[in-house]
């Protein structure tokens, strides 16, 4: 290896065109999915603990659609603020095909055909719980939490949606819905499994914006994964894959690093990751305050888990980094 002074790192810093030229990794609004909250009512609502986002009636979608499209943003991921009378232990609204997220699948589809729409599964937005799914004895049971992902699933692609992104972290979900999917002849959906989801206090905000905090009681920690662990991550992703995920998700994003460039790495499937709710609140506060620059932070950011080696990230920031990236 040549040593100082044949090698000076700094030349190839030294102007803005060499640093173009040699820059390894490139984030563009092509990368971005942009998670949208919709809700019953008929205004447009903030979130206090999201500055920047705001639950938005379903006729407003439209709107939504055409801002991503000409934003270069491929897909929306739908997240519902469901009224709590219609909450209870099954989350039975969640296979209702009139409820809020079908009806916002089909404002999106409808409006702007070719925008890829993305729908969670998962109980927690319809349980008068707040647990991702049925709870009995005092426990998430999980094999009757399959029963009804699977009606919600088939309920949301009957709407129209895409993808279907199981963030539950029941066992043995993909497997099932994917069997229903190939038995419904519903070949070309496309799983995005929230294979590696860990239980953590980044889901703050988000909690508040479905509303599903004040039902929550008690922790996810007996579905949701470990922060200490790394090997069970590669063996979710692992089981995912084999029940038929086409692409998978690490959540929540920057503190997950690690564990999204060794999924990628070990299995070079599509992978994204989740910068979520708490990740977007710290960065938008520090910036509120002028403590950060907001839009460099934010580039700096989404420009790591490209380094990491996403191919996407689900970003509350996406319309912003879109208008930054021109
Ligand atoms: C629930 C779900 C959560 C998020 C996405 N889907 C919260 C949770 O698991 O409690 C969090 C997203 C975010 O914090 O932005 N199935």
């Amino acid at each position: 290896m040549p040593q100082f002074p044949a090698i000076r790192m700094r030349r190839t810093r030294s102007a803005p065109w060499i640093r173009n030229l040699v820059r390894e990794t490139e984030l563009s609004s092509k990368d971005l999915i942009w998670p949208i909250f919709v809700h019953e009512g008929k205004e447009i609502q903030d979130i206090a603990s999201m500055p920047g986002v705001q639950r938005l009636p379903v006729s407003q979608l439209s709107k939504i659609a055409k801002q991503a499209k000409q934003s270069g943003i491929p897909a929306i991921a739908i997240f519902p603020n469901i009224d709590p009378a219609k909450k209870d232990l099954r989350g039975t609204e969640a296979a209702n095909p009139d409820n809020l997220v079908c009806r916002a699948i089909y404002e999106l589809k409808s409006s702007c055909p070719d925008m890829g729409v993305i729908a969670d599964v998962a109980l927690d937005p319809f349980t008068s719980t707040g647990q991702d799914g049925i709870v009995i004895d005092g426990k998430v049971d999980n094999d009757q939490t399959l029963e009804q992902l699977v009606a919600q699933s088939l309920t949301q692609v009957g709407a129209g949606c895409d993808v279907l992104a199981p963030s539950d972290m029941m066992d043995g979900r993909i497997g099932y819905i994917r069997a229903a999917l190939e038995t419904g002849g519903h070949l070309d959906t496309l799983i995005l499994s929230y294979a590696a989801k860990y239980a953590s206090g980044f889901y703050g905000p988000f909690r508040d914006a479905v509303g599903s905090s004040s039902a929550l009681s008690g922790d996810k920690k007996t579905y949701q994964m470990d922060p200490a662990n790394k090997d069970e991550a590669l063996r979710e992703v692992a089981l995912d894959i084999e029940e038929g995920a086409d692409m998978v998700m690490v959540k929540p994003g920057l503190a997950y690093l690690d564990i999204a460039a060794q999924v990628k790495q070990a299995f070079g499937l599509p992978t994204f990751a989740y910068q979520v709710s708490g990740e977007y609140a710290m960065i938008r506060a520090a910036a509120q305050n002028g403590w950060i620059d907001g839009d460099g932070v934010m580039m700096e950011s989404l420009l790591a888990f490209k380094r990491a080696g996403c191919d996407g990230i689900l970003t509350y920031f996406a319309p912003d980094a879109a208008r930054v990236l021109g």
